[in-house]
């Protein structure tokens, strides 16, 4: 591998905005892309899709699953072999949980969304230390945000989603916090709105991608275009703090 590459992981990245996202990396010649998968049959179809398109850059796939210890640490441990370093962690993976009871939401959902991200993120602190350009873009979502779900005038005032804003709202403080914890050793993160987008992501299937169509959701391609923006350092002003692209606030 060039050594000069920049090298970005992106979890939960066999479909939705994370696909689209190492979708579009991969075509800058400058980038190695390592998919997050939960399976090696998931990970090997997104390394396909995406070289069938004769992409500039390259891009593999590392097995992780962010509720799991052992799989995360696996991971770090490919991925040191194989690269040494990470220049950019893209904590994305994420969930929107359908359990039956409120309890049971929150649990799955912060597992998942909070819990991963931050467990992740601790993780991957030492390959990130060695990069000399360091980032990480916590995928967060405006419903995360305690003043706009305080404002009558949000469109997406009174969503039903309490566990989903519970868990983005704590990821932006693991934002916070890494900012601290690490911005003074040269890490750069962000907590990053997406935009309300076209993907599986409400766990209903075509029913739920039908609705967000009807909604007038963007494409997830767009998403990803605001994620190359802030790794390529046309963010760096933000470094530290929630930062959203066209969600409309
Ligand atoms: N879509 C939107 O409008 C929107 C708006 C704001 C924020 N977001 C955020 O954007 C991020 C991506 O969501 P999306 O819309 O692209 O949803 P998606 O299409 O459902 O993709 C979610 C990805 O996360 C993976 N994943 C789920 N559980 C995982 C686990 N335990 N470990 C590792 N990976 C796991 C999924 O893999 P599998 O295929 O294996 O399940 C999938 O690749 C999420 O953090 C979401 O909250 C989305």
């Amino acid at each position: 591998m060039d050594s000069s590459k920049t090298i970005v992981l992106i979890t939960g990245a066999t479909g939705g905005i994370g696909f689209e996202t190492a979708s579009l990396f991969a075509t800058i010649p400058s980038y190695h892309t390592i998919i997050g998968a939960r399976s090696v049959e998931k990970g090997e179809k997104a390394v396909s899709e995406i070289s069938s398109q004769k992409p500039q850059g390259t891009v593999s796939f590392v097995l992780i699953d962010v509720t799991d210890d052992t799989s995360i640490t696996a991971a770090a441990s490919t991925i040191a072999e194989e690269f040494g370093r990470v220049d950019v962690l893209i904590n994305n993976a994420g969930i929107i949980s359908r359990a039956p009871s409120l309890r049971a939401q929150l649990r799955e959902t912060f597992e998942i969304n909070t819990i991963g991200a931050a467990v992740v993120s601790q993780t991957f602190t030492p390959l990130l230390l060695k990069s000399s350009k360091a980032k990480m873009i916590n995928v967060s979502s405006g419903l995360g945000s305690i003043s706009q779900t305080l404002d009558p005038k949000n469109p997406y005032y009174k969503s039903p989603a309490e566990a989903y804003m519970m868990s983005k709202a704590a990821l932006n403080m693991l934002t916070a916090y890494d900012t601290a914890r690490l911005g003074d050793q040269g890490v750069k993160v962000w907590s990053f709105c997406p935009g309300y987008v076209v993907t599986g992501l409400s766990g209903t299937g075509e029913k739920g991608i039908q609705e967000r169509i009807a909604r007038g959701a963007k494409s997830p391609k767009e998403s990803a275009e605001g994620l190359l923006a802030v790794v390529e350092g046309k963010r760096d002003a933000d470094a530290g703090k929630f930062y959203t692209e066209g969600w409309g606030f």
